[in-house]
């Protein structure tokens, strides 16, 4: 696929250097991850190092703290933020799913509890240049790894077919007009092709007038960023890899910020719950599952009314926790 890309590096805003992260959820994680004060703690998701320096502020200077995360400039910051801290901390750029040879490089037998904060952090939603957001222009690119030769969502917008982007639109996206807004793309980019968010966001608002704009821009938006980064397939098959990687009695802590995210992290804790999948006529179970998790959160947690009023980006975020048993 052709790689398309208009550069706003003179254009956008040059000067600004703080994006402010309030991590999510931070007195639950707190409570429910910690297990021991001495122990080992990766975030995942690392970010901006919001939840890794909530995390040492409740940990004794013995324990050991780790972090990784797809974007090197959110890396570099969390670097800077964490420097300070009494514990050590090691960060390393990398996805989650790739845990098992992370863990094997940062010398790690096995963490205590890993934390995954789905979703997008403050840099990336309010850096105008990543593309993720419909309310700043910038390149159509969404790539949480900006270094990387993935296809940006411009690349997706200009190149698939309008089958394509309609299955995107609906399946990532839940968008009910999934069609018309496919149909929309494919007629302007025969004019002219599509690199920045606010022609798309024009294209989709020139299809869907208020009061249904909005939610109708963000779901097209999530749903493109979703495809480029693979989001689902990876988050789906790095739970089970996680939590291979906890010691016995450690524990995963999964913040999800939509139901596609939430759906996943529940159906695979129920798998590493071990439920039996022999047919319901069989007399005795011979499928042999066992539990390998057993659940902290028997229902999702949800943040409080004061914590979405004080961080309203919190407003969607669920959290699952389970706990390794063997
Ligand atoms: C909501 S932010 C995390 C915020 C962080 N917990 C904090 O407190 O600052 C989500 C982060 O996940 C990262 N991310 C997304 N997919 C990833 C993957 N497959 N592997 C590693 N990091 C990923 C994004 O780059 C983003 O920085």
């Amino acid at each position: 696929m052709r790689r398309l890309q208009k550069d706003f590096s003179q254009e956008m805003n040059p000067g600004r250097n703080e994006y402010d992260h309030q991590p999510v959820l931070v007195e639950e994680i707190i409570k429910l991850l910690i297990t021991d004060s001495n122990g080992s703690y990766i975030d995942l998701t690392a970010g901006l190092g919001g939840h890794l320096a909530a995390l040492a502020g409740k940990l004794e200077t013995d324990a050991k703290l780790f972090g990784i995360d797809k974007d090197n400039e959110a890396l570099e910051r969390a670097g800077e933020k964490l420097k300070t801290l009494k514990q050590s901390v090691e960060l390393k750029w990398g996805s989650y799913v790739e845990i098992e040879s992370v863990m094997a490089e940062f010398g790690v037998e096995g963490f205590d509890g890993a934390l995954l904060d789905l979703g997008l952090s403050s840099l990336q939603i309010d850096k105008a240049e990543r593309g993720f957001s419909f309310s700043n222009d910038g390149p159509l690119d969404m790539r949480f790894d900006k270094d990387s030769d993935v296809s940006t969502a411009a690349d997706l917008v200009n190149n698939l077919s309008e089958r394509e982007l309609t299955q995107i639109f609906r399946e990532y996206g839940e968008e009910r007009r999934s069609k018309f807004v496919a149909a929309g793309i494919v007629r302007e980019r025969q004019e002219k092709m599509i690199l920045t968010t606010s022609q798309l966001a024009n294209i989709v608002k020139s299809i869907i007038h208020p009061p249904y704009q909005i939610k109708s821009l963000a779901r097209i938006f999530q749903a493109l960023r979703i495809a480029v980064n693979s989001e689902l397939e990876t988050l789906k098959s790095a739970v089970p890899k996680i939590v291979e990687c906890l010691k016995t009695g450690g524990r995963l802590a999964v913040i999800s910020y939509h139901s596609l995210e939430d759906r996943i992290v529940k159906n695979c804790f129920r798998n590493l719950l071990g439920a039996c999948t022999c047919p319901p006529d069989f007399p005795v179970c011979v499928c042999g599952a066992k539990a390998q998790v057993k659940l902290i959160t028997k229902k999702p947690l949800y943040p409080t009314d004061a914590e979405i009023s004080s961080n309203p980006r919190s407003r969607s975020a669920r959290l699952r926790v389970v706990e390794k048993v063997i």
